[in-house]
């Protein structure tokens, strides 16, 4: 976290709207005082979500995730903390402190890549429309693109030259290391000269539409048919879905999306009306993509050629999805087609109807596997299948997977299902939902300190109280602790309430102390006065610490009883009388 100064990051946490930001993912509903909404972090049908615009936090009662602004961002993109802290201080215009050289280098460098990969796309583009590129006006024609589509993709053409684009670069004065820098120039013994050269342009725009690189293709049979963009500070290819910036939308409405391979799977299907299709262009789908998808859909669509189809190992790609609980269908095109080709040969509806009737990833990958291995190979089939059945986050479908899989082998669902257990989980630890019920077992202390915690965020005076009468250093609970202590270093001399989400940024991403501020927050929630509430605890934990040192005495009286130490048996004896005598209110 040391990158940005506290300040800074309340700074940030103040300017941002935790239901703003969290709305640009996920569909928030007003309830009461608080927005809710089935939770993105876990497969839930009745909504355990709440976002508090007054707490500025959120929080899941089903899984127990929760954060601030910057937590959701962080986790819902996959982020590191900088990177979610990038992410809303642009958001909400704050100019961020640069740190040393390099750091500042590399954020205006972005910018400065998307503008000339910007003014690389307009050059492109405008040479398709000049004399000299008649040609691939009408390879592009006989792909069957439209002059609307061209403009849409902003699809180009390179000129023949080694050096045409460089030369342009220097007549606009731009510089021509920022140009080798966002790779469009490379550099050779001889000085640089232009990376794409005769070739057909396709701009691949990341998911706000800024250009991040460019596919360019031959229009013969030459060989390689596309040079890309290499990767550069503002593009790494698994990171980019092609198409996204087009069909966000319409991967929203329809709530499903299509997964395709190629540029022109994109470019021909989206033409032809199909508005939520993306392309990886080439490589297998990465967790990055996954998370992208995320937002706008649960349930994806595999465009498959008839090669991918009859490959184990794209199948195996696909528990990404399943682990992210998405949806997973497939379509299987015909030998020699995809999708562009599909379409233009077949129509829309065609291909509609094929996604509409894809099949589910279970059967598709059961039906693949008996047909690969035979009906009686129970071993491979299974060994196959259950990974991917492991993966299911779901237990109701997890367990509905498992019947239908022995039925289909003809073994005992039991047997599958011992054999799963052994089936090591990809899941990582961290990704377990916490359970809160597990810590509460630590003991019934617990209770009332963690009400009063929550007391002390809705009530500076219940803060005071608590130093007062408690104690910071009182509490039994280290979680709490830890978190009371921290709510004492966000108070700002004129509030009058603390901001949990900014204890939470504090918390340094402790899993158990935020978990407690959580549970205290929601508790708190229903209180009508604060003040009471917070004696009634403070008299609890009190009588529960009278207790605990009775306790303790009451062994050592034991211990020093048995080894006859006299002189301590008095000692003791005596304490224990005083606290006896204690009347704890
Ligand atoms: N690809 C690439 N480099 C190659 C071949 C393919 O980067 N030499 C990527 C491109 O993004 C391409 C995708 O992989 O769009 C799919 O490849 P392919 O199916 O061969 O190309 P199509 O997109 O179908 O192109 P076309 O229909 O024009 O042949
Ligand atoms: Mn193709």
């Amino acid at each position: 976290m040391g990158r940005f100064p506290q300040e800074l990051i309340d700074q940030i946490l103040d300017s941002v709207d935790i239901v703003e930001v969290i709305s640009d993912y996920v569909h928030l509903k007003k309830n009461g005082r608080n927005f809710k909404t089935n939770c993105p972090f876990h497969n839930e049908k009745t909504p355990s979500f709440v976002v508090s615009p007054e707490k500025q936090i959120y929080h899941c009662f089903g899984c127990g995730a929760g954060g601030n602004a910057i937590s959701f961002v962080m986790k819902y993109e996959s982020m590191s903390f900088p990177e979610a802290v990038e992410i809303l201080a642009k958001g909400a215009g704050i100019e961020l402190p640069r740190f040393n050289a390099s750091d500042g280098q590399a954020e205006s460098v972005s910018a400065k890549i998307y503008e000339i990969n910007k003014v690389a796309a307009g050059f492109y583009l405008s040479f398709l429309k000049s004399e000299r590129a008649g040609k691939a006006r009408e390879y592009l024609r006989s792909r069957g693109i439209g002059s609307k589509t061209l403009e849409e993709f902003k699809i180009g053409y390179a000129p023949e030259n080694w050096d045409s684009f460089k030369k342009y670069c220097i007549r606009r004065n731009l510089s021509l290391k920022l140009a080798e820098k966002a790779g469009l120039l490379i550099t050779g013994e001889k000085g640089s000269y232009d990376r794409f050269r005769k070739r057909v342009i396709f701009p691949v725009f990341n998911e706000k539409g800024n250009v991040v690189a460019f596919g360019g293709r031959v229009m013969d049979k030459s060989l390689p048919k596309y040079i890309n963009s290499p990767e550069t500070p503002v593009y790494t290819k698994s990171n980019v879905l092609y198409g996204l910036n087009f069909c966000k939308r319409g991967i929203r409405e329809k709530n499903h999306v299509l997964i395709v391979e190629g540029y022109m799977d994109v470019i021909i299907p989206f033409q032809s009306g199909i508005s939520n299709i993306v392309a990886t262009s080439g490589t297998a789908l990465t967790e990055r993509q996954v998370s992208m998808l995320k937002r706008y859909t649960k349930t994806a669509v595999m465009i498959f050629d008839a090669d991918q189809a009859g490959e184990a190992a794209s199948l195996r790609g696909l528990d990404i999805l399943i682990e992210n609980d998405i949806k997973v269908k497939i379509v299987t095109l015909p030998v020699g087609e995809d999708p562009d080709s599909f379409i233009k040969k077949n129509g829309k509806e065609a291909f509609d109807n094929a996604v509409e009737t894809a099949l589910g990833l279970f059967e598709y990958k059961l039906a693949f596997l008996i047909r690969k291995f035979g009906i009686g190979a129970i071993g491979e089939i299974s060994g196959e299948m259950l990974p991917t059945i492991r993966k299911v986050n779901n237990a109701v479908v997890q367990s509905d997977y498992l019947k239908k899989l022995a039925e289909r082998l003809g073994i005992h669902e039991g047997s599958l299902r011992q054999e799963m257990v052994k089936v090591k989980s990809a899941r990582s630890r961290k990704n377990e939902p916490v359970s809160l019920t597990a810590r509460n077992k630590t003991g019934n202390f617990r209770t009332s300190e963690i009400h009063l915690l929550g007391l002390a965020c809705a009530e500076k005076e219940v803060y005071k109280k608590i130093q007062d009468e408690v104690g910071l250093e009182n509490f039994l609970d280290e979680s709490v602790k830890k978190v009371i202590k921290i709510i004492g270093t966000c108070m700002e001399p004129g509030d009058k309430k603390i901001a949990p989400g900014k204890v939470v940024a504090r918390l340094g991403g402790d899993e158990n102390a935020e978990a407690a501020l959580f549970e205290a927050l929601s508790k708190a929630e229903i209180t009508d006065d604060p003040l009471k509430a917070a004696q009634d605890c403070i008299s609890h934990i009190r009588k529960e610490h009278h207790k605990n040192e009775l306790k303790m005495l009451t062994e050592s009286l034991k211990k020093a009883q048995e080894v006859k130490n006299s002189e301590n048996v008095k000692i003791l004896l005596e304490k224990i009388n005083i606290l006896h005598k204690k009347k704890v209110n």
